[in-house]
């Protein structure tokens, strides 16, 4: 099987994914990144892995939907079976959706459904919250709604600030993400509705 990561920023998760890759605990193979950002530093530690990149510029496209009918060619052109979200700054259109039906995976930093948006680690920490965390969901039409997949717990600390919290956070993502695309590429989930379950076989 092969995926691609669409990421906008900096890549850590990315990076999580790559180690994880070459380490042998996920057998899928990373044949793509795709970014809308030139400057993202992500583009730049796929390149240091010798992975293959494409940038597609929102600029270039009248509708969102013009610019997911243009990522859905070259995923089709590279053979892409699964996508990752790590860090993709984008609302993604029924248009990509569609063709990828539960095949969109996102990591959102925050216990869904609390703290969507973009803004979700501060949002929990400013709400006063005593613990929080990460999601691994499928993408579907609405934003950070899709099936759970997998979950990891953050305890606020006493002397918690917002950037400490930010490191803890991205510590579980990075755990956690590689270890849910494992277990999708191995076929190791069931859905029961939007139940996501580990397979027992
Ligand atoms: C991650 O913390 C991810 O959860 C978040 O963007 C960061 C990307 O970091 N995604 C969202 O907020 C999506 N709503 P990275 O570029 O270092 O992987």
């Amino acid at each position: 099987m092969n995926f691609a990561v669409f990421a906008s920023g900096r890549g850590t998760n990315l990076q999580a994914i790559i180690r994880a890759a070459k380490k042998g605990k996920i057998s899928a193979n990373l044949a793509l990144v795709v970014s809308d950002n030139k400057e993202a530093y992500a583009l730049k530690r796929a390149k240091r892995a010798k992975i293959k990149t494409i940038i597609v510029e929102a600029k270039n496209f009248n509708s969102r939907e013009d610019y997911d009918a243009e990522l859905v060619k070259i995923l089709e052109q590279e053979n892409i079976d699964f996508i990752v979200l790590a860090g993709f700054m984008r609302i993604i259109t029924s248009v990509l959706i569609n063709k990828f039906r539960n095949k969109i995976l996102n990591i959102h930093p925050a216990l869904l459904p609390s703290f969507k948006g973009t803004h979700a680690i501060v949002d929990a920490f400013n709400y006063g919250v005593k613990f929080t965390g990460v999601t691994v969901h499928f993408v579907d039409e609405k934003m950070d709604h899709g099936p759970i997949i997998l979950q990891g717990l953050v305890k606020i600390k006493e002397n918690e600030t917002a950037e400490t919290l930010e490191a803890q956070i991205h510590k579980i993502e990075h755990k956690i993400y590689p270890e849910a695309i494992r277990l999708f590429s191995e076929g190791k989930l069931k859905f029961e509705g939007r139940k996501v379950n580990k397979a027992t076989t």
